[in-house]
């Protein structure tokens, strides 16, 4: 753990198109994520939550002001800087899964162990257990995207994001396409690496319960951020609950 917030926003603001038909996604949002947080962030469709993430990550630039991770402002780093913090500290998950087509689950959460020195055996024992702990039977391990369910799918796209070991999650509403029960195991293991680990979480939700599980919930409406509250009590679900299940 550290003092250094895990992210920060210095007066974002994010519009995507030309002056005349600009879109302003994000308008002026400032906001600090303490290391080891797990931040929820609710809001209507298209407030600018998929935005936030994405700024967060690296994955776009703002139109204005600064965006900090781990202490590093983004548009002070080179490309290949940008990538490798990305790579080694921060796991995505997106809200379309992005999962190779042509790689079945196992090799799609192998993948970015490759970028980390790892050699693909060792990548791919790695990656199996994550899916075990992520619930992802072995035959399913061995199939391509397409020939996975929804939920398997998720759940697929959470392991690559958590196999690394980042620092940082970012989540766009990983329990979308999941029975409540299965949401419901994605939430206890982010939880559990958020106590335990110390894991910063950032996770978008539509899912009232869900938010719940951070200790904090932000909720984002065009644009802005218009409410920030604090949990003042532990909700009775945080806490420790085992990753084997
Ligand atoms: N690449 C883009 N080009 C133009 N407009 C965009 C782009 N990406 C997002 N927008 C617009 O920015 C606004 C915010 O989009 P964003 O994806 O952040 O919303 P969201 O809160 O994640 O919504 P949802 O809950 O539907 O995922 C929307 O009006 C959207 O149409
Ligand atoms: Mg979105």
């Amino acid at each position: 753990m550290t003092d250094t917030p895990a992210v920060v926003l210095e007066r974002v603001s994010k519009s995507y198109g030309d002056a005349g038909h600009a879109v302003t996604a994000l308008s002026d949002v400032s906001l600090q994520v303490p290391a080891s947080q797990f931040l929820s962030i609710m809001g209507p469709s298209g407030s600018g939550k998929s935005t936030l993430l994405n700024l967060i990550a690296g994955l776009d630039t703002p139109t204005h002001g600064r965006v900090i991770v781990g202490g590093q402002e983004l548009t002070h780093l080179s490309d290949d800087a940008r990538s490798d913090l990305r790579l080694r500290h921060i796991g995505f998950v997106f809200q379309s899964f992005n999962l190779f087509p042509t790689f079945t689950a196992q090799e799609n959460v192998a993948w970015p162990l490759g970028f980390v020195g790892l050699r693909w055996r060792a990548a791919k024992v790695r990656a199996a257990e994550v899916l075990e702990q992520m619930g992802v039977d072995t035959a399913a391990r061995s199939r391509l995207p397409a020939e996975l369910s929804g939920g398997e799918q998720q759940r697929v796209a959470i392991a690559r994001a958590l196999v690394t070991e980042p620092r940082l999650v970012l989540a766009d509403e990983p329990t979308g396409n999941l029975d409540s029960q299965t949401g419901r195991a994605i939430l206890d293991v982010l939880l559990q690496l958020n106590t335990q680990r110390g894991l910063t979480v950032i996770m978008v939700t539509h899912n009232a319960f869900a938010a719940t599980y951070g200790q904090r919930t932000l909720e984002l409406r065009d644009g802005r951020i218009v409410r920030d509250v604090h949990a003042d009590s532990e909700p009775s679900h945080r806490g420790p609950v085992p990753l084997h299940r």
